[in-house]
């Protein structure tokens, strides 16, 4: 693509600005960090397959009435995305006790919440995302109560339509993060990406807690067979939107 500049690297995408103010070129690596980029490696392929993943679940929630960011992806690993200025708020939706809703409550994992569970941490890496009051998000000025609500609401409808989707793939979500972005008119849009390094995502086919597992928990705590875990949920997402692009 023509007149791309970096405008900022992060620790799984690197941004690019293109021709058109408004638009912006997301290029998905296949570097994986955990634990604020305490540990690193690679997951083979993951740059494709979380772009793929998460431009189909994009697309998916637009024809629902979520607003995204995504426009179109002009390779398998980039993605045309719109120009939006992030909210430095990392929404966590949970459904099922994992992570570190269990190390810091001592849920047991796999406790079904008895409702979706919405939290925000703070994005900013040099301060570890720390999880956030809502007095804190307040007092820090980086969301209005109104923008709050709206995201709130936002991410519950999100999460009602991906846990019915990740269901028909025989996947359970037990948890999940997103981010919002505001563009040129105020607008809310989801941004960012939703893909196995952003959700928890267990394989209703396999009963091991181990090998259930079909997200970045596999690379977090050294499980083995990362990339196949990835491309199982590729495979099983795509298939189900073309299930469903059939069925009109
Ligand atoms: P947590 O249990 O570690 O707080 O993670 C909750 C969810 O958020 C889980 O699906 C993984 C995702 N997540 C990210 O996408 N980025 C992060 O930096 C962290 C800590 C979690």
């Amino acid at each position: 693509m023509l007149n791309t500049e970096k405008l900022y690297e992060g620790k799984a995408k690197i941004l690019y600005t293109t021709n058109n103010p408004e638009v912006l070129l997301t290029c998905y690596k296949d570097d994986a960090t955990a634990f604020n980029a305490q540990k690193r490696g690679q997951i083979q392929g993951k740059g494709e397959i979380n772009c793929t993943v998460s431009a189909a679940l994009f697309k998916w929630l637009e024809s629902l009435g979520i607003p995204t960011h995504y426009i179109d992806c002009p390779t398998p690993n980039q993605m045309r995305v719109k120009a939006v200025k992030i909210i430095p708020i990392e929404v966590v939706v949970r459904n099922i006790a994992a992570g570190s809703l269990c190390r810091q409550t001592g849920l047991p994992e796999g406790k079904v919440l008895p409702s979706p569970l919405v939290e925000y941490y703070l994005k900013n890496d040099d301060l570890g995302d720390p999880l956030l009051t809502l007095d804190r998000l307040f007092l820090l000025d980086i969301i209005s109560q109104a923008q709050l609500v709206a995201i709130k609401e936002m991410a519950l409808k999100i999460n009602r339509h991906l846990q019915d989707f990740f269901a028909s793939c025989q996947i359970t979500l037990v948890d999940f993060k997103l981010e919002f972005g505001l563009d040129s008119q105020q607008q809310i849009l989801l941004a960012d990406e939703i893909s196995p390094d952003t959700c928890r995502l267990w394989d209703r086919t396999e009963t091991d807690p181990q090998a259930r597992v079909m997200d970045k928990d596999r690379f977090r705590k050294d499980l083995g067979e990362v990339e196949s875990a990835y491309q199982k949920v590729q495979a099983r997402v795509l298939a189900q939107i073309e299930q469903w692009q059939k069925s009109g």
